[in-house]
């Protein structure tokens, strides 16, 4: 059954990379929805992050859905690796190649959950003709490649509109970029319903002393859902 119910999905960009494995059991047992996998290539996006063998290593480390995340152009030659590795959600760029419809074809025919994200500076036209065929549509609130950045405003917009445009199909609306207890009550009433955090939510915390993980988990959901009641 499709949900639309509010997710917090934690960006292990923020985590410590020397302890991927453990980080991801203490994000969920503190109250993470999904974990969120940013997978970086140093030529789609200007930083190099890792690749299926680690989402592989990570894989039993997560309980729930792995949602994957990626920023690597191409992208086609990939998809089966990840698929193998354990991806949940396999999320492709709308900018990454010229044939996003295959792509997603592919993923599905592969037995995931495709997703496409747009960048800030893209039309949410780019994803009109998509929305049939994905289970997520990723909304870009920064320019990918790191975290930490800050929020832009302009897609606030984008996000409404993209609501607007998936109706009543079964498909997600997730924004990544800046996404902290200041920002989520915006995104949430534009009709986001996953928001990914990395900062946000991993600041203060550590996987030995995850508490900071938790109460940064229910600030971030708390100020979305005042937005909503
Ligand atoms: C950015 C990544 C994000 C990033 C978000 O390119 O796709 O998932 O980790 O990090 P914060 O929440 O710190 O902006
Ligand atoms: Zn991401």
């Amino acid at each position: 059954m499709f949900d639309r119910t509010l997710k917090i999905a934690p960006s292990i960009l923020a985590a410590d990379f020397a302890n991927f494995g453990a980080e991801c059991r203490a994000v969920e047992a503190e109250g993470a929805d999904w974990v969120h996998v940013d997978v970086m290539d140093g030529h789609f996006v200007p930083n190099l992050t890792f690749g299926p063998a680690m989402c592989a290593a990570l894989r039993p480390h997560i309980a729930g859905v792995m949602d994957v995340h990626l920023m690597i152009a191409p992208v086609d030659p990939y998809l089966e690796a990840f698929a193998k590795a354990g991806a949940d959600n396999i999320t492709v760029h709308v900018e990454a190649g010229p044939h996003i419809h295959r792509t997603l074809q592919a993923i599905a025919a592969l037995g995931k959950t495709p997703g496409v994200a747009i960048n800030p500076g893209t039309p949410v036209e780019a994803v009109a003709e998509l929305l049939d065929l994905v289970g997520l549509v990723c909304v870009m609130t920064v320019n990918p490649g790191f975290g930490g950045q800050g929020f832009i405003e302009s897609q606030l917009a984008k996000i409404a509109r993209l609501r607007q445009m998936i109706g009543d199909r079964p498909v997600h609306v997730e924004v990544d970029g800046g996404i902290s207890a200041a920002t989520a009550p915006r995104v949430a009433q534009a009709g986001a319903d996953v928001l990914v955090a990395g900062a946000a939510v991993f600041r203060g915390g550590s996987a030995e002393h995850p508490s900071a993980y938790g109460a940064n988990i229910r600030a971030i959901r708390a100020a979305a859902e005042a937005a909503l009641s």
